[in-house]
């Protein structure tokens, strides 16, 4: 093993042990590239001066930096677009009718990213207002970057942000245009909640989910930490609610608390095989 190699390892080891996410032979490429700006800020020349800054003891707050420029934050307004179709004209129906009578929906997209996933779902709510009028409807976003659920939260998406995905009447009718940027007006921001949290921690509100988007997260994960990841997500989805991955993801051969759900594009239902692990509320 060259010094490189062990220097790469240190950092492919903090971003598991952080995040659950592997820096496999072939993403290794990602490492330098990823940390350029950090690189530059601090006058850190190679990763093997980092690898050494990393070893000191206590220095977390680096660490934390590391693991964020390391994220994988790539996402868009209604990514997959025929997903979204599936959820606003079949799945999202369905669940209304069966919660017809305590009109409440719960959804969680975990590794939400900067809020595009989260505000993407809002919309089909907001494009409906007479539908969904008497409807206490709430969209979780949640993700392990600080800076991703900040940015969430700020819901201001940059020119580029904003032209990938989505609609021009959308973005005129969701948003405003300030000063070079495209503000979420409250009209699908009062469907989003953010808070940062790990997919692999205990579910934020446990059993409660009707539906779940976790897509373009466990990609990275290894098979084990996948495993757990889908334990977490079955811990919070409903016995009837359902689970999304992303285009390319499925549970088949990963997991036995999920599987596919007859109205497919990437939706799995809970098995009821497997037991519930009894759940200490984080
Ligand atoms: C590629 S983005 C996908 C965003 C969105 N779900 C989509 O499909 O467009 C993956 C997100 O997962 C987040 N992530 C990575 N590991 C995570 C973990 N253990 N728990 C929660 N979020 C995680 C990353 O920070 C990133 O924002």
């Amino acid at each position: 093993m060259t010094e490189d190699d062990a220097s790469h390892r240190i950092i492919a080891d903090l971003l598991a042990a952080r995040t659950g996410q592997q820096l496999t032979e072939s993403r290794r490429w990602r490492v330098s590239t990823a940390l350029s700006g950090l690189f530059r800020e601090l006058g850190i020349e190679n990763v093997d001066q980092l690898a050494c800054l990393l070893e000191r003891p206590g220095d977390f707050q680096l660490a934390t930096r590391v693991v964020e420029a390391l994220l994988n934050h790539e996402t868009y307004f209604f990514r997959d677009h025929a997903y979204f179709d599936v959820l606003e004209k079949s799945v999202i129906p369905e669940l209304a009718d069966r919660r017809s009578e305590d009109r409440r929906l719960r959804i969680w997209s975990a590794g939400c990213s900067t809020g595009q996933e989260v505000l993407s779902l809002a919309m089909i709510f907001a494009q409906d207002t007479a539908r969904w009028a008497d409807w206490d409807i709430q969209i979780l976003g949640t993700d392990i970057s600080a800076k991703a659920i900040a940015a969430a939260q700020r819901a201001r998406y940059s020119q580029f942000e904003i032209q990938r995905g989505i609609a021009v009447t959308q973005m005129i009718t969701f948003f405003a245009e300030d000063g070079g940027g495209w503000q979420a007006t409250d009209s699908i921001r009062k469907f989003a909640r953010y808070a940062q949290h790990s997919v692999l921690d205990y579910p934020p509100m446990p059993s409660d989910f009707d539906l779940v988007l976790c897509r373009n997260v466990l990609l990275y994960f290894d098979t084990t930490t996948r495993r757990m990841a889908f334990d977490r997500l079955a811990s919070a989805v409903r016995n009837d609610g359902l689970l999304m991955l992303g285009a390319g993801e499925t549970v088949i051969g990963q997991t036995d608390r999920f599987e596919p759900a007859e109205c497919g594009s990437g939706l799995y239902r809970p098995t009821t095989l497997a037991p519930r692990t009894a759940l200490r509320v984080a």
